[in-house]
Formats: structure tokens, sequence, C-alpha cells
């Protein structure tokens, strides 16, 4: 593993803003070519991403390459003075592969073995199909080695987005020798995994069994954070082998995998510091109806806080350009002006290089209505006319953008693997730490408050607040860390449940939240319980899915629901979720408390001096009114305040900064016109610099980059 520092504060180290489209000749006429070059170069791209579905056409029989195809369309661009961006093509093995190969097949929790047809159905764990792998990678770079057009590579495809698991032969062998690893002997895994519990204890590591869900109830947490564990590092390793050869073959190209699901990836690990930087698929209105989070501006938001916070600015190989779908879903639309504001709301979250997906549509496939830039048609229409705007901007503002970071006020701890997966083996009916704060996301983003996600190792002396939402996970190290940012003016908010279970995954014997964070906080966890969620009727039942008993959902009375309130100030709020009792140390102050049933009168919340700032504990879960209460508390004291004196609904606005320069993003992401107010003295690099102080008017989905005086 690399020594390499992962730090949301870190710029991609570029000298251009990479700027262009995933494109695939292989789909297109040759007639087509050129005409495609001429007008990518005039709407300004610098660059395409090719291949990553090629494999049969680059090595159409065992051992036999061909890579005239992509020659000639590489040439073409060049031509017209754009690179291009090679993929390894893994993520679709050619069927002679797998008709020799069916072992190297994923197979799922059911025993049923994917297939060719689509695609990520072979299994990354599995040696052969590494072998296979690294030999497609090697003819590859060894081919486009002296190709002065090709100028960095895309590892695979958004790894794990369509199925991260495995039950095949190959992951279970894998499994076993990467227990053997970690382990050395099978008593210590069978205490980690607590082996007398339910029998579950092994001879050997070749008697180890994947962890079934339902087969037929559930397999120990410890085994399923290890399985979880076993996977986030077989994908590491898939790409490791990737890179190692792409490294070998030359040097000065760079690296990077487009981010896709999240699911099963270490991105603080080696699978990030194998790379140069990470790239991330922007396609937020694939979430935007499910998510609920009111609109897609405010998923794109998250998501890319989310991703900046494993390892600080990054690409967006794929940004969704119009109308999409494949044939299970169909998404929103992109409405004109709106390819514009979600590309430079990307730039605003920390992209420093961006491409439109897809040059093309496709006219057959899986894919025909994920509409790109020029229509099916030929013809480019509103996307190429803002595509082009876009371009143009970004390459004569690239020295101002790049270098810079995206400023943090507020921090949410994230970005750790282990307490993400540590949830999801045993949730209660909990919100994950990441979906709990996204709440606190929200109550930022809407307030145009300087707001993102942080690991506790980075560096926190840039933050003024930092929440930790529910890790359960906990290194005493990190207490320090807290402890040390507290000390210099910060305020940390620790959330229920923090700490209280070990790295195999077990209850922590002390009292929650144990030893170094109790003397932080000054506070013991007395005793817990649930809550219902908001709305909920307080059952969390996962046995429907197992086809076991399925209760009715009702909506029963307040006693029977034992809603739990507290006092916040003179607000009384309703409780969601989770509550903790807790005793609290001398010096502790009470923040809320709470006012009824049994525990009326018990603190909820509390708050320490340490140094010059404060430590809070918090002993439930977020709940938009608790979100808020904490924040008007909270904020002001430490300097929290809204970037913008005026933000109108519909607005966002981040801040890039370094030791020279901030630059304001604001984008308008509703379609009616926006006056903003309180806007601090400034030039707007989008509008010939022309001077802003005070208002600022928006047209729809209009965007502006005030570079600030001073
Ligand atoms: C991405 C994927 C692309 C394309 C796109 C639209 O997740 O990387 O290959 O499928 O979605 O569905």
């Amino acid at each position: 593993m690399s020594d390499k520092t992962l730090s949301v504060w870190n710029p991609v180290k570029t000298d251009r803003f990479l700027v262009g489209a995933p494109h695939y000749p292989e789909h297109v006429d040759e007639s087509y070519w050129e005409r495609d070059a001429e007008r990518m170069a005039k709407a300004g791209f610098n660059v395409v991403r090719m291949a990553e579905f090629a494999w049969h056409i680059l090595e159409p029989k065992l051992g036999t390459f061909d890579f005239d195809l992509f020659d000639r369309a590489i040439a073409m661009l060049g031509r017209y003075g754009i690179d291009t961006i090679m993929c390894t093509p893994t993520a679709t093995p050619p069927r002679w592969l797998t008709v020799a190969h069916p072992e190297i097949l994923r197979v799922d929790g059911k025993g049923r073995p994917m297939s060719h047809g689509s695609r990520q159905h072979c299994d990354t764990a599995s040696p052969v199909f590494r072998e296979h792998s690294r030999r497609i990678t090697k003819a590859m770079a060894e081919h486009y080695r002296d190709n002065p057009f090709v100028v960095g590579w895309q590892t695979d495809n958004e790894l794990n987005t369509s199925m991260p698991e495995s039950f095949s032969k190959a992951t279970l062998s894998e499994f076993q020798a990467f227990l053997a690893g970690r382990y050395g002997e099978i008593g210590k895994l069978n205490t980690a995994w607590g082996g007398d519990f339910w029998a579950t204890a092994y001879d050997g590591f070749d008697q180890v069994v994947l962890p079934i869900e339902f087969g037929p109830t559930f397999p120990s947490p410890g085994h399923l954070q290890d399985y979880h564990r076993f996977l986030a590092f077989s994908t590491a390793r898939f790409q490791h082998d990737q890179v190692e050869i792409l490294r070998a073959v030359k040097p000065s190209w760079f690296v990077f995998h487009n981010l896709g699901g999240l699911r099963d990836i270490d991105f603080r690990g080696q699978f990030t510091t194998d790379l140069d930087f990470v790239g991330y698929d922007i396609y937020p209105m694939l979430y935007d109806e499910f998510q609920r989070l009111g609109n897609h501006a405010k998923v794109q938001a998250l998501h890319l806080d989310i991703c900046r916070g494993f390892s600080g600015n990054y690409i967006v190989p794929e940004q969704q350009s119009g109308f999409g779908s494949q044939p299970g879903f169909c998404t929103l639309t992109p409405e004109p002006g709106e390819l514009r504001r979600m590309a430079l709301s990307s730039v605003a979250h920390g992209a420093d290089g961006l491409m439109f997906f897809r040059w093309r549509p496709a006219h057959f496939g899986a894919e025909i209505y994920w509409m790109g830039i020029i229509d099916h048609d030929d013809i480019g229409r509103h996307r190429y006319e803002e595509a082009k705007r876009f371009a143009t901007e970004m390459t004569a503002l690239k020295d101002k953008i790049l270098g810079t970071y995206v400023r943090m006020d507020v921090g949410i701890a994230g970005s750790d693997f282990d307490n993400q997966e540590a949830h999801k083996t045993y949730p209660i009916g909990l919100p994950s730490p990441q979906d709990d704060a996204v709440l606190l996301h929200q109550y930022c983003y809407d307030r145009g408050i300087a707001c993102g996600f942080i690991h506790p190792e980075d560096d926190l002396s840039k933050l003024k607040l930092l929440y930790v939402p529910h890790w359960v996970m906990w290194k005493d190290e990190w207490t320090e860390r807290l402890k040390s940012f507290a000390e210099h003016g910060g305020t940390v908010v620790i959330g229920a449940r923090t700490g209280t279970r070990n790295e195999d995954n077990h209850v922590i014997r002390e009292t929650a939240p144990g030893t170094s964070l109790s003397q932080l906080t000054g506070v013991r966890v007395e005793d817990f319980g649930r809550l219902a969620a908001p709305g909920a009727n307080g059952l969390f039942d996962v046995m429907e899915r197992s086809g076991g008993l399925v209760i009715p959902p009702n909506k029963p009375a307040e006693s029977h629901r034992r809603e739990r309130r507290f006092k916040i100030g003179n607000r009384e709020l309703v409780g969601g979720y989770f509550y903790e009792n807790l005793a609290i140390a001398s010096d502790v102050e009470v923040v809320a408390a709470w006012s009824n049933r049994y525990a009326e009168g018990q603190p909820m919340a509390t708050s320490r001096k340490i140094g010059k700032g404060q430590v809070v504990y918090v002993g439930t879960y977020l709940t938009p009114d608790l979100t808020a209460a904490l924040a008007e508390r909270l904020f002001a004291p430490v300097g929290i305040e809204p970037l913008l004196g005026d933000l109108p609904e519909g607005v966002e606005v981040t801040m890039r900064m370094n030791d020279d320069r901030r630059l304001l993003f604001i984008q308008n992401y509703t379609d009616q016109p926006a006056a903003i107010g309180g806007v601090p003295a400034g030039r707007d690099l989008l509008d010939d610099e022309k001077p802003v102080a005070g208002r600022l008017d928006l047209e729809g989905y209009g965007c502006a980059i005030i570079e600030l005086a001073g």
C-alpha cells in the first residue's frame, strides 16, 4: 500500500480541467467519426473516455488482440486535439472466456450463477478471472504505451455497482484464505465470531462457510463484517493487479476509477491510495424519487460531499446529460439550462474535471434511452450548447478553480468502511450513520452553511464543528483527535451508541460509550432502548423478506407507542428511533432532558467544556426538529454562519478556496429567476468578471462564481 495521505482537503494534482465525454466509437459508423471529433473540438472538449465494455473487440479470441478500431478512433480524435482515457474492459468479459471458464461467474445468495448477457457477472475474487484481467490489461497497456493521445486510465467500470457479493466456490476458498491470513489460527476466528453462540465454531479454515442471509436465519455480525471486509479486500486486490501493470508500463499515466454504487469498497484503504484520484459518476435523478430528499440538486450535493470525504477533490467521469433509462427504470430529464447547472454544482462540490455521459446515445442494447450530448438523429441541440458553454468556461477558469479545496465549517464523520458495515450487520431498525447524518447535511445545505463529510483521522483544524453519527466501532486514538480539536476551540457532537462495539463487532464490556469517550464526554449510558421511527409502529422486522410473520402497519395510540419527549431550551420535541438514559459527571451541563414517562428529568443531551471548545453528547438519533434545535444552539457561538446573507429557497452555495483566493459558487436549481441578497463584494467569473456586491440576480438554472475581493 502506498503511504499517500488521503484528505478531504486535497485538490486533484492536474494542470488542466479534463472536460469531455465517455465515447463508444464501436457503436458509431466510421463515416461519422470525423464530424464527431470536429464537433467535440468545437465544444471545447479536451478528452474522451473509451473501451470499458469492448474486451470482445480488443481480444476476439484468447490471445488474439485487435486494437485497430480503437487505434483509428484515438488517432482521429487526436487530430482534433482530443486526448483519450482508456479503460480496462473487465466489467464485460467476452463470451469465449465464460464458455471456457464458467467457474468465474458470480453466484448469488440463492446459489444461482450469474450469466453472460449483461455486465459485471464475473467474480473479481476468482484467481482465474484475475489472471485474464491482468492479461488484457498488460496487452492494452503495452499497445498504448507510446500512443501520445492516451493520457490516462480508468480501471474497470463502477466496480461492485451491480452486485458486490458472490457465493461462488472461488469466493469461498478466497474468503477462507483471507481469514487464515487475518487470524492465523482457527481459535482466534471462533473467538472473534462468537463460535460458542449457536455452535457456529469451526475446526479449521477450510470448514468456514459464506454468510448466507436467511439460511435459515441470521449469521453472526462478526461473520458478516469479515465477509464484507473480504469483499472490499478482494475488490482492491482486483484493481491493484491492473494498477500495478499500468504503472509499470508507463508511470506518467494517471489512473483513477469511476465510483458508482459505493458498495464493499474501502475508499480510505488501498483501493484509493493506489489511484491518482477518484472519479465519481453522478446520476442524481436515479435517486431523487426514491430517496425523498426533495430534489435532485440535494441528492447531487449529498453524494458529492460524501465522495469528497474519502480523499478530497475528484473528477466526474460520467454526469447524466439527458433522459436516462435501462429497461427496468427511467429517470427524470434535465431541463434546458440544467445540464450546465448540474455540471457547475459538481465543480462547486469538488470536481476538478468532468465528462458528460455520453457523447452519443446507443441505438441498440440495454441503454437505448440514455441520451447523450448529440441526439439519436445526429443533431446536437441544447445539451450540446450547454456542454460547450461549460467546457469553454472551465478551460478559461481552470487556473482559478484548480488547486482549491471545498470549505467546510461543519464536518460530519464519514468515509469509514468498518462503521458503515457494522451498522448493516445488525441495524435494529436504526438509520445508518450516513442516513442519520443526512439530516444535518440537509439542514446546512438549505441554509448555505459550508458542510461535508470527513474522517476523524483527517485534518480537523479547518472545521468549527464535527458531528459523529453513531459510529459503533470506535478507536481510542480518535478520542484523542476529538479532544485536541475541542481544546483548540472546536465543538464536537457525539451521537448515541458511538463506541459501543469492538473491532470484532462484540458489544463492549465497559459502560458505554466506552472508557475513552466516557472520559471525554463525562457521560455514562445507564440504559437504552428503541423508539418508533417517525411515523412507524415501533416494530423493526426484516422477517418479511424471508417469508416470516408480517404485522400489518397500524398507528398505535401514543401510550402504546411509548413516545419519548424531551425538552431542549424552552421547546419540547419528540424523540425518534432510540433513547439512552445518561449518568453524568459533575462538570457536565445538561443541554436537553427527557420530559415524560419514567425518564422525566434525566439528561438526554449534555455538554462539557474541553479547553477552548466543548464536547456535546446526544443520547438519541437526529430528527429534523432536533437537528435545528442543536444547530441553533451550537453554530453561532463558534462562528458558523451561512455563506450568503440572504439565500432564497432553490439556490445552493458553496465555497472553494485556498490561501490565495475564495470562490463562491452559487447555483439556482429552480427554473425561476432568483434574487439573492447579502452577497459579499467580488467579481462574477461567469459574467465577464462583473463586480457584484449585495444583490445578485440569477435566471432559472443560472449560476455564478464570485471571486471574493481581498
Ligand atoms: C453508469 C455506468 C455507465 C452507464 C450509466 C447509465 O453507472 O457506468 O456504463 O450504464 O450508468 O446507466
